[in-house]
């Protein structure tokens, strides 16, 4: 039987799992193998990702997986494709669509996300390779002029249209706009200009006819520029990214799945524990980490056949540490229980 648009959202952040974002295009992965000194070819990428799907995060921690194009129509060395080893594992398959971000004419210092021409023929052939949620990021950076209306709105109704596509293909659409955290702004003005975003983003979603029911939120937390001279302390962006997602977020939506963003992975999971810890949330919120989750596993891999071991326990204690913060678990002490 085929999962429902609902059920298939619902599962994405229920029971303290979360997802792995594992899909880096050609030019992010290629800077990720350069920081641990590996080459960036069509076999290293794939020995790296079948090392994190066969790992055994995959079956107890981790809900879903975000693909890049290439993974999701490349075979493990056994000639498995990787795909069913994610589908193994009792984890769903999700891909990537956009095209990236762009420069967004008359907006400077602004983009805007392509890849909406084709999109729906895309949606077929990914939904036969075996995907059930896709993935689309937008992104909104704050400056001394920007963001403007005109790139909030454009990037808005590119979300909405692509989560209408997505829908109508029977595939789950994550709705990414991250707001990043590049700047030296305060932890006040990323709250005011996530709010603005996501407000911006229901409203599209709406004309849109999207199903709320049926999608996932992924979302940038409130916090400080990495540049800022005053860093919020932990409850504090806990507190003012739980209120910003109350001001803006239908309780109709079954799940969000917050994206790390820049931060530490230890920072990212702290925030996540004291979200949850806090209580009274009307939404399921879990992880859609990146960096976060993969920082660790890729500087113990290497690159390294010998250290798939290595990099597979490390990956497995970042979703632990990540699935004890989406059930309020979480503790710095947890930090230094070895990996099962
Ligand atoms: P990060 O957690 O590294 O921000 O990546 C998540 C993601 O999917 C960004 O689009």
């Amino acid at each position: 039987m085929t999962a429902s648009l609902e059920e298939v959202a619902y599962k994405l952040a229920a029971g303290g799992k979360g997802l792995l974002a594992a899909d880096e295009s050609a030019s992010t992965i290629k800077k990720r193998f350069d920081a641990i000194g590996v080459e960036s070819t069509f076999e290293n990428r794939r020995d790296y990702r079948e090392m994190l799907f066969r790992s055994e995060a995959m079956t107890q921690y981790i809900s879903g997986v975000i693909l890049f194009d290439e993974t999701i129509r490349q075979k493990a060395q056994d000639g498995t494709p990787l795909v069913s080893l994610i589908e193994a594992a009792g984890s769903i398959p999700g891909i990537k669509v956009d095209l990236g971000a762009q420069p967004q004419p008359g907006c400077p210092g602004e983009t805007i996300t392509e890849g909406l021409d084709g999109l729906a023929g895309r949606f077929k052939e990914y939904y036969d390779l075996g995907a059930r949620f896709a993935k689309w990021r937008a992104v909104i950076d704050i400056g001394q002029h920007i963001p403007s209306y005109t790139s909030i709105l454009a990037n808005a109704q590119a979300l909405a249209r692509y989560a209408a596509l997505a829908q109508a293909a029977g595939i789950v659409p994550i709705v990414e706009p991250e707001v990043l955290m590049d700047g030296d702004h305060d932890i006040d003005r990323c709250y005011d200009v996530t709010e603005w975003v996501l407000k911006e983003v229901f409203q599209q979603l709406f004309y849109g006819r999207v199903k709320l029911e049926g999608m996932v939120l992924k979302p940038n937390m409130v916090i400080a520029g990495r540049k800022a001279q005053k860093q919020a302390s932990v409850e504090e962006v806990a507190a003012k990214t739980v209120r910003c997602l109350k001001n803006c977020v239908p309780s109709a939506v079954p799940s969000v799945a917050f994206l790390s963003g820049g931060q530490s992975d230890e920072e990212a999971t702290a925030h996540l524990d004291a979200m949850i810890r806090g209580g009274g949330l009307p939404w399921n919120l879990t992880f859609s980490y990146g960096r976060a989750l993969q920082a660790a596993p890729q500087k113990a891999w290497s690159g390294k056949p010998e250290n798939i071991v290595a990099g597979q326990a490390a990956f497995t204690h970042r979703s632990r540490m990540n699935y004890l913060a989406a059930l309020g678990q979480w503790t710095p002490e947890s930090e230094q229980q070895k990996a099962a």
